[in-house]
C-alpha cells in the first residue's frame, strides 16, 4: 500500500449562502484531513463555474484552473441538495466540465434531502457508471433541521453515518488509487488500459 496521502477533492454543490451540504462537505473534509488525507474544497458559490459549454469550456481560464486540482484528486466527495429528485445544476455543471478526469477514482455522495435523497445518490452512480469512475456502494442523506441545524450536525445517526464514510472513503479511496496507479505503470488489459498513452503524455 502506498504511503503517498490519498487526495481528496470535496465539492459542495449548493449555492445557497447558508447551505446545510456545505456544513456536511466541511464537516467530512475536515474529518478526512485529521487522518491521512490531503484535501482540496471546491467550493461552487466561492468559486463559480460558468455553464458547460463545450465550444468554450476547454480554453476557459477558470476551467484551465481548475484542471489540475480535478485530475489530482483520487477521491471526489460530491454534495448536493436534493432538487426535484435530482442533483442540483451547480454539481451537474462541475461533472460535465471534468468527466473526463474520474475514470478509475472513487465518488462518495452526500445528499441534503427530506426524502432520502435515493434518486439523487442514483443519479450520482449513473454518472459515475458513465464515467468509468467508481462510487461508494452507499450514500449519505441528511435532512436539515433534523440532522444539521445553525451550522452543525446535531443528530447522532447522522455522525455515525459520516464516521463511517469517512472511514471507507480512506480505505476504499487508497484501494482505488493504489491499483488506478498500477493499472496505469503496468502492461495489463483492463479498463484503465486505454487511459495509459493520455497519463504519460501528460505527466
Ligand atoms: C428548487 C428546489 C427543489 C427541491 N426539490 C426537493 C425535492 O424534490 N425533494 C426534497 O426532499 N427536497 C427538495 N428540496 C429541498 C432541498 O433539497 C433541501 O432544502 C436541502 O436541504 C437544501 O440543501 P442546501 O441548504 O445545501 O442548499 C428542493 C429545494 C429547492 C430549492
Amino acid at each position: 500500500m502506498s504511503n503517498s496521502p490519498l487526495n481528496v477533492l470535496a465539492v459542495v454543490g449548493s449555492l445557497n449562502k447558508t447551505s446545510v451540504t456545505r456544513v456536511v462537505v466541511n464537516r467530512v473534509a475536515s474529518e478526512l484531513a485529521a487522518g491521512r488525507c490531503r484535501v482540496d474544497i471546491l467550493d461552487l458559490l466561492a468559486e463559480p463555474l460558468e455553464l458547460y459549454n463545450p465550444d468554450s469550456a476547454y480554453s476557459s481560464a477558470t476551467v484551465l484552473a481548475l484542471q489540475a486540482r480535478v485530475q489530482g484528486a483520487d477521491v471526489y466527495v460530491l454534495g448536493t441538495p436534493d432538487y426535484h429528485g435530482s442533483i442540483s445544476s451547480a454539481l451537474k455543471n462541475f461533472l460535465d466540465h471534468f468527466w473526463h478526469e474520474f475514470t478509475g477514482k472513487l465518488f462518495a455522495t452526500i445528499v441534503a434531502s427530506h426524502e432520502k435523497g435515493l434518486t439523487v445518490t442514483d443519479q450520482l452512480r449513473t454518472v459515475a457508471r458513465q464515467c468509468y469512475a467508481w462510487s461508494l456502494p452507499y450514500g449519505v442523506s441528511f435532512m436539515d433541521g433534523e440532522d444539521v441545524r445553525d451550522g452543525e450536525v446535531i443528530s447522532e445517526s447522522l455522525k455515525q453515518r459520516l464516521e463511517m464514510f469517512v472511514r471507507d472513503v480512506h480505505v476504499y479511496g487508497r484501494l482505488l488509487a493504489d491499483q488506478r496507479r498500477m493499472d496505469l505503470s503496468g502492461r495489463e488489459a483492463g479498463f484503465m488500459a486505454r487511459l495509459r498513452e493520455r497519463e504519460s503524455t501528460d505527466t
